[in-house]
């Protein structure tokens, strides 16, 4: 409150004498008032002082608590900042070669103020690795403010990222704060930056350069001071050649450029990565960790995860959740790629404990088997390069195996249930 406005809001009190706002409020304390009545008071206080700051404080009060219940939004606590963050490793599972370039690169980045350009495949680990970069910055003790530009109507995102006034739109009810905002001080995650729609990208090149924005229907500059990581599992570069992107933008965004590689080209991260889901699963469903058999570990690093990391995590917390006795069931798509696992019955890799297979496994296993070799052989049969060759039988062998369990020798092969330990 300033001396002006104290002056204004003071008034005279039944005996004649003077008395401030502030001195109103500590007399109803000194009276033992109940909160409810000081806070009523306080609040006619302000509106007094400054009509209609009160309702659009509560407005962001309920923009920004949505926003951290959704993960939207991450004020760092004073503790956590004071204590020793953890070893990179800890958090982010990965020994291959290139994902130690991508945690190196995190290490070099994270301490400057850069912007940071993060690709890769969705569920490659993009927002995980913004927060770690973050969280290694000077600015962890401030927000973490994220905003997934392709989940926000285009109309929407430019009052999203840089707020708006109150009437400034049809259904502008309150003002409200944009990310850049709440992201003062701190780091403004924006994925999916590919998603962007042309017309808004001069003012976010704007932001970016000048860290200066206005309000939508106000004209008061605001100054911000806000790191910006991106991510996109799109090729910027090939939609700057076709005019989906402007190039000034992405020339700005490419600064630090970390290219996350896809679990697939990295299989080698796959045990560990099973590993660590289980563990943080068997936690959260207060269960005992499963051993994984070595042959559902090795059908786990063959599929092609075509999900990435968040694919792999899910099949974990799957398998977790309805693992029964030791038995650890893995629902995996067949054929373990993009093309092959859309409208395909789910392959289950069990792990049965002692490594023992029953007379139903085994059967269940050679049917797969069969179904695998004819899908190599896209349902060829005979010959050199058919699937009785393959398998190392007679094609009459194959034939009465495949009517045994009820397999067809089409390219469209209907696969079955298979049960590996
Ligand atoms: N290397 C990793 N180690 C541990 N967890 C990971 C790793 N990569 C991804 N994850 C987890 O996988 C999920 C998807 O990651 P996310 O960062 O949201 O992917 P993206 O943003 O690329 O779609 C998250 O739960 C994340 O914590
Ligand atoms: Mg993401």
């Amino acid at each position: 409150m300033t001396a002006s406005s104290d002056t204004a809001a003071q008034e005279r009190d039944a005996k004649g004498s003077c008395v401030s706002p502030e001195g109103r409020i500590l007399e109803m304390v000194a009276r033992g008032m109940s909160l409810s009545h000081v806070l009523d008071g306080f609040c006619r206080l302000v509106e007094e002082q400054a009509p209609g700051v009160l309702a659009s404080v509560l407005a962001d009060l309920a923009h920004v608590t949505r926003l951290t219940t959704l993960g939207q939004l991450a004020p760092s606590t004073a503790h956590e900042v004071n204590q020793p963050l953890p070893a990179i490793e800890q958090m982010i599972v990965g020994h291959s070669e290139v994902m130690r370039r991508v945690l190196k690169a995190v290490d070099t980045v994270a301490p400057t103020d850069s912007t940071v350009l993060i690709g890769g495949e969705t569920g490659t680990g993009k927002e995980l690795i913004a927060r770690a970069i973050h969280d290694r910055s000077r600015r962890r003790s401030r927000p973490f403010v994220t905003l997934n530009c392709a989940a926000i109507p285009g109309g929407l995102l430019e009052s999203e990222l840089f707020g708006h006034e109150k009437g400034s739109f049809t259904g502008a009810h309150a003002r409200r704060v944009g990310r850049f905002e709440l992201a003062n001080g701190g780091t403004l995650f924006l994925d999916e930056i590919g998603d962007i729609p042309l017309e808004l990208q001069p003012k976010l090149l704007r932001v970016l350069q000048e860290q200066a924005f206005e309000r939508l229907g106000s004209t008061q500059t605001i100054r911000v001071g806000v790191r910006l990581i991106a991510a996109t599992n799109l090729d910027l570069a090939a939609m700057v050649a076709d005019k989906r992107f402007r190039s000034d933008l992405y020339y700005r965004l490419n600064v630090f450029p970390i290219a996350i590689p896809r679990l697939r080209d990295r299989r080698e991260d796959i045990p560990a990565l099973v590993d660590h889901f289980m563990r943080m699963c068997a936690c959260r469903l207060n269960k005992p960790v499963e051993p994984v058999s070595p042959a559902a570990l090795q059908a786990l690093t063959e599929y092609d995860w075509p999900g990435n990391v968040r694919e792999l995590a899910n099949v974990v917390e799957r398998a977790t959740i309805t693992a029964c006795a030791g038995d650890l069931r893995f629902d995996l798509p067949p054929g373990g790629d993009r093309n092959a696992s859309a409208g395909r019955e789910a392959v289950s890799i069990a792990a049965a404990p002692g490594g023992v297979l029953c007379e139903a496994q085994i059967r269940q296993q050679e049917r797969e088997n069969i179904a695998a070799a004819l899908r190599r052989t896209r349902g060829k049969i005979y010959g050199e390069d058919g699937a009785a060759k393959l398998l190392g039988i007679k094609p009459t062998t194959l034939l009465s195996r495949l009517a045994k369990f009820g397999l067809k020798p089409t390219r469209q092969v209907p696969l079955a249930s298979a049960q590996v330990t």
